[in-house]
């Protein structure tokens, strides 16, 4: 057997495996959950969830990984047979999300040309956004670019160049957030908005009786625990693909933290960025605040428009952006693309001709779903919010559910924990136990029980 590459060493591994991490879902879609699910209540549920559910998830995903050398379906297979479905589960999903996603990363493209070009005041106007996605074909041109960007990045194999400049991209991401996000907070209003980020406040929950309390709170819980697979890339075996990579003397427990620290940080600046931004332009009324996948591109250029510079840190901010949106959208192709070259015969560039071609197409239901097919719905959905659901609030937590059960009960935590300290004591031995044989499945079980009341 080929033998395989590996990461250089724990920061090769943390800044490879948080690259995939920080992405759209930390910038784009962190923001607008938590400013529809209640603020400070959602950042509440979602911490929760990421130090005790999302950790052992994460630490169980790169321990399979490392300990078999394999990616997500010949993991499971090898350590046992009859779990090999939950590897073919896992694989699903990023077949799901990449076309939705290059769509979004579509809207970024438009948004930075938009400020390049020196339009950064039009689409701080009202209707501008809206106006943009209900064309038939510039958004369909817009994701194009972004999926051909990346099959061609993949196809050359230049991923390495794209690492290497968004190693130098993150940590001026981190600045320029950290810079707008204190403009923001001095926004006329904006303090309103910081309370309602931080502070969980159970008044403003729209619920009188014990049920509708529990309705509320489980649907938050869904989208904070949907939230949290996606935007730490959990639940779709890329975690076990980047583990097989990982060397058995780097410190996974420490790398783990590392990654959830990161993933989480910038999240929660995106969210201080934009939230607040939403009280000051709008008051925070329920519909603002309820603005779903275009709360990012509508807040932000207005922003940008208040401020001296605004032009340029509007287009610096998208650049930054889009990269941080490549380097996920790269590891998503990748796993499929990988996905397609081991279970067929077929040759690399064609298995990335086909990839490109199959997210082309699924992908435009998710861009003319806000267009020429705004009428058709999916269980109530638009066609991007339904991929998004179905990934991020079905399949993901069966998939987490069942890696918990795999496990807990078939191969034993020591299995996991054991893998973990090849490469130091792990302090994190019975949390994890706990966590994985009985927490995190009976969070998910009750998660999804007292969403599916919210439908009945
Ligand atoms: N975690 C990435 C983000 O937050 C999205 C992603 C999901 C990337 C799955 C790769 C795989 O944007």
């Amino acid at each position: 057997m080929e033998k395989r590459s590996s990461f250089s060493g724990k920061i090769g591994f943390v800044l490879a495996a948080a690259g995939s991490a920080v992405g759209l879902g930390n910038i784009w879609r962190f923001p607008y959950l938590a400013a529809k699910y209640g603020g400070g209540i959602f950042l509440l549920v979602y911490i929760i969830l990421a130090l005790t559910f999302g950790y052992a998830l994460m630490t169980a995903e790169i321990a399979l990984g490392r300990k078999t050398g394999l990616s997500a379906i010949g993991a499971f297979k090898s350590l046992n047979k009859k779990f090999s479905f939950v590897g073919w589960l896992a694989a699903l999903v990023p077949v799901i999300i990449l076309p939705y996603y290059s769509v979004i990363g579509g809207w970024v493209m438009k948004y930075l040309y938009a400020f390049v070009t020196g339009g950064g005041t039009s689409a701080a106007a009202d209707g501008y956004f809206g106006g943009f996605i209900s064309a038939a074909g510039e958004p369909v041109l817009w994701f194009a670019i972004f999926l051909g960007i990346t099959a061609l990045v993949v196809l050359f194999g230049v991923e390495k160049g794209i690492e290497k400049v968004s190693k130098i991209m993150m940590p001026v991401l981190v600045v320029l957030s950290i810079g707008i996000a204190i403009y923001s907070l001095t926004m006329p209003g904006a303090m309103d908005g910081l309370k309602y980020y931080i502070l969980p406040d159970f008044t403003r929950l729209d619920a009188s009786t014990p049920l509708e309390y529990a309705q509320i709170l489980g649907k938050t819980a869904l989208a904070a625990m949907g939230q949290m697979f996606y935007s730490m890339s959990l639940a779709m075996g890329i975690m076990i693909t980047y583990g097989s990579y990982m060397k058995k003397d780097v410190n996974l427990e420490s790398s783990v933290k590392n990654i959830e620290i990161f993933d989480t940080g910038i999240a929660f600046l995106a969210g201080l960025m934009i939230i607040p931004a939403v009280f000051s332009f709008s008051g925070g009324t329920p519909e603002a605040l309820g603005a779903g996948p275009s709360l990012m591109f509508i807040t932000l250029p207005k922003v940008f428009e208040t401020m001296m510079g605004g032009q340029i840190i509007g287009a610096a901010f998208f650049v930054l952006v889009l990269f941080a949106a490549l380097t996920s959208s790269i590891s998503l192709f990748e796993t499929v693309l990988s996905f397609v070259c081991d279970k067929t015969k077929i040759g690399r560039k064609m298995a990335c001709l086909i990839v490109f071609v199959g997210s082309l197409l699924v992908g435009l239901l998710s861009c003319f779903g806000y267009s020429i097919w705004d009428s058709v719905l999916v269980f109530g959905y638009q066609f991007l919010d339904f991929f998004d659901f179905i990934s991020n609030s079905v399949l993901m937590p069966i998939v987490a559910f069942l890696t918990c059960v795999f496990v807990g009960y078939v191969i034993k935590p020591k299995a996991i924990t054991d893998e973990v300290e090849l490469s130091g004591k792990s302090k994190r031995r019975g949390v994890f136990t706990v966590m994985i044989k009985y927490v995190a499945p009976i969070f998910i079980v009750l998660i999804l029980i007292s969403s599916l009341f919210i439908s009945l």
